[in-house]
């Protein structure tokens, strides 16, 4: 379930409809849940694996296994979850700057127009996002040292279903609006005219950043995992509920979009301007929008508490700071990195490789996601071989149908079909 906490979060409600609205619609889900099924699904297991196997931090895990320069992967990964995290924090200070705006009523008035430009108007606004991205990281680093990890857990556990239930319902408004099924037809209807290399590093990323697959999250996660957990099983339930609320968050925004007449492409923006709209036209919307934006909140907590702890628990691990210090440095690090990220949204003109920062990190994260996935798949599949399905198994003594179809995807079809992928992308 923590994993599953870490899995669920800002990447769906957040990340996917845009990915999918700046991608072409049909196309790029198509290709997402290709990725999802092909690959995501079984590095899940092979990174829990690794954790279950060694108790240990992604980089200790890759040592203790196998040695040589495969710590390497485990470093790509720490520091992808730095990246990650940086920006994370940002989008997920907008969450508690939403609940204030819908209980003040200031975006849930107006046109989509204006709610847009008061949108604009906020995260260009400089001091205060930072400010509500520091505030979240604070939560993040309290979450991570406080030992309310068990309260979190139980909150979740009783939230996760409120949002769950919360979608289902903005899902019924958002395809009843007039307006609403050509949304739907762009959502569901693949156009392979709009598909490019990018199309594929965008899935691929959006596949791996959703499944919090790629830089050790599940490792860290797996190191925790006592023998006699069936894995396969776990990975399963995961990869189903992760794709199963994305697929949701596309059915709340996408149709919306379409009537309200807004820009599908419009990029990371879309989800905090497409819902306020939503809000503001239905019944009692302002409250329906405080708490969709507390569950959010509450949804990225448990993903940014997973990205935090791969640092903290590498820190503790490999170097002498205890989890304290650890957590307050990896904290700070973090919030120093979100600060151009946040005021790059039009406070600050910060470029690079010619995008903005926030822009950049997230590109960036696309790329390492999936190269992280694909040593971690020639690892599992190649250095430690059939071992790894006794792994699985905890030495035969679980069922595990899939085990060669699992060997085959690591060894051969992710280790080529990432590659091929992110080379298309490149050219
Ligand atoms: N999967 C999380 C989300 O969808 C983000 C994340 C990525 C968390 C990588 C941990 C590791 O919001």
């Amino acid at each position: 379930m923590a994993a599953a906490g870490s899995a669920v979060g800002l990447g769906n409600i957040w990340k996917f409809p845009y990915e999918t609205g700046a991608n072409g619609g049909g196309a790029f889900l198509l290709l997402y849940l290709l990725f999802i099924v092909v690959f995501g699904a079984s590095l899940i297991l092979a990174e829990m694996v690794l954790g279950r196997a060694s108790g240990q931090n992604p980089v200790g895990a890759f040592r203790s296994l196998g040695g040589g320069r495969w710590p390497l992967v485990g470093y790509l990964g720490v520091f992808t979850g730095f990246v990650i995290l940086s920006f994370y924090i940002v989008i997920a200070g907008w969450t508690i700057a939403y609940m204030g705006f819908m209980l003040d009523g200031s975006l849930i008035s107006g046109d989509a127009e204006s709610i847009g430009a008061k949108f604009s108007a906020f995260i260009s606004g400089g001091a205060t996002p930072v400010l509500l991205a520091g505030l979240f990281m604070v939560a993040t680093v309290i979450v991570v040292l406080g030992g309310i990890g068990k309260g979190i857990e139980r909150a979740s556990k009783l939230l996760m279903p409120v949002l769950f239930v919360l979608l289902l319902v903005l899902i019924a408004r958002s395809v009843s609006l007039p307006g609403a099924g050509e949304g739907l037809r762009f959502f569901l209807v693949p156009d392979w005219s709009k598909v490019d290399g990018g199309t594929f590093t965008s899935a691929i990323g959006q596949a791996f950043f959703s499944l919090s697959l790629g830089m050790g999250a599940l490792i860290t996660y797996g190191s925790y995992l006592p023998k006699t957990t069936p894995m396969p099983g776990s990975a399963a339930i995961i990869v189903g509920l992760d794709t199963l609320v994305a697929l949701l968050a596309g059915f709340m925004i996408l149709p919306a979009v379409f009537a309200y007449g807004l820009d599908p492409a419009a990029g990371p923006g879309l989800t905090f301007v497409t819902l306020p709209v939503v809000f503001s036209q239905m019944p009692a919307g302002a409250i329906f929008g405080f708490v969709f934006f507390a569950l959010l909140f509450v949804a990225a907590l448990t993903s940014a508490v997973s990205l935090l702890e791969v640092v903290v628990t590498y820190l503790v691990d490999e170097t002498r700071l205890t989890r304290r210090p650890a957590a307050l440095i990896a904290g700070c690090i973090c919030f120093g990195l979100g600060v151009p990220s946040s005021l790059s949204q039009g406070a600050v003109d910060i470029q690079i490789f010619g995008m903005d920062f926030l822009t950049a990190a997230a590109s960036l994260t696309d790329l390492l996601l999936p190269i992280g996935g694909l040593c971690t798949a020639l690892f599992v599949g190649w250095k430690l071989g059939p071992k790894s399905v006794a792994l699985v198994t905890n030495n035969g003594t679980q069922r595990f149908a899939l085990a060669t179809v699992w060997l085959f995807i690591l060894r051969f079809v992710a280790p080529i079909g990432i590659a091929y992928v992110l080379i298309s992308g490149m050219l």
